[in-house]
């Protein structure tokens, strides 16, 4: 009677990978429990979630053509575009499309913007990843996630949705997000491990927590709609100052790192999944998320509604 934090389906994100060269859905071995799907499976796979009253998804796609400027990224025709318009399609509003706006996956370094050399270069990335998001867009997509931090990412997209009648489409911005260890599996997920350095040039240092508000504060500014702190578990106090300082809609990336320790301690019987799984996502909501990108997504509604565990 008295619980002050309860967990809902509706407050979870579940994350899909949708790979261009594959036909049939394949095993992501870091993260036992996840998959890469074809685009032929994306549709089923969405209504499971809405059968599941999970109101979201957030999707990721690998293609199958790489370049130095993630090119591939940009096609109307590419894998989350088809993706988007498939699902639309076939569910309309039943389900809320976000996309990852970030090039990592579509560059042939892995990085998450264009090159020279061994640097990565911010203002020349803004224009790809507004004309990334505004193809997503085109596509039918409802909510565009750039998960790229670069800095006037925010602005860039904001700025050509408008020009383009797009004002309706809503951005969920990265907008504290840790160069973090954590991301590991993730990279074998989405194949978007990087051929030299490490992203700590744009993202942040998991040292500093002041910086996090800046980083917020001008996302806001920008126009972003949804605010996204990341890795969520050990970053529960930016959590906390996030949502207290600003009051707006925040999210919580769970990410894989995340989920892969668990599922492994799991799996050698040192702690109990399910319940690990619940604590884990409650503490991350009591901190002051409103919503969870999780791979638990499907495993906590299931939990939640008593069909499992
Ligand atoms: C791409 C991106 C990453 C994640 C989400 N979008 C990886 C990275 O920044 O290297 C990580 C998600 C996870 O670990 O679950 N920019």
């Amino acid at each position: 009677m008295v619980r002050e934090t309860v967990l809902d389906p509706m407050d979870m994100i579940y994350p899909v990978f949708v790979d261009e060269t594959i036909s049939s859905k394949q095993g992501i071995e870091s993260m036992p429990g996840q998959f890469r799907l074809p685009l032929s499976d994306v549709v089923d796979e969405v209504c499971e979630l809405i059968e599941l009253k999970i109101p979201a998804v957030l999707l990721f796609g690998i293609p199958a053509e790489k370049d130095d400027l993630g090119s591939s990224a940009l096609d109307d025709e590419g894998i989350i575009q088809r993706a988007v318009k498939a699902i639309k399609d076939a569910v309309g509003d039943k389900i809320v499309v976000i996309t990852d706006v970030c090039l990592c996956e579509y560059t042939s370094h892995g990085h998450c913007g264009i090159v020279d050399g061994k640097k990565i270069l911010n203002d020349p990335t803004l224009e790809q990843i507004a004309r990334m998001a505004l193809s997503h867009a085109k596509a039918g997509a409802d909510i565009v996630a750039p998960s790229g931090m670069m800095d006037g990412m925010v602005s860039a997209i904001r700025n050509l949705l408008d020009e383009e009648g797009y004002q309706d489409t809503l951005i969920m911005s990265y907008a504290a997000k840790y160069a973090s260890s954590f991301y590991a599996p993730f990279r074998e997920a989405a194949d978007s491990g990087y051929a030299f350095g490490d992203r700590s040039s744009y993202q942040m240092d998991p040292g500093n927590s002041d910086e996090a508000i800046r980083e917020v504060e001008l996302d806001i500014m920008e126009g972003a709609d949804i605010l996204m702190v990341k890795p969520a578990i050990g970053y529960l106090d930016v959590l906390y100052r996030v949502k207290t300082t600003f009051g707006m809609p925040t999210a919580a990336y769970n990410v894989s790192g995340e989920y892969s320790m668990v599922k492994a301690a799991a799996m050698n019987g040192w702690i109990d999944e399910k319940k690990v799984m619940y604590e884990m996502l409650l503490s991350i909501k009591r901190a002051g998320a409103d919503l969870i990108i999780t791979y638990f997504a499907k495993d906590i509604a299931r939990y939640l509604e008593g069909l499992d565990g």
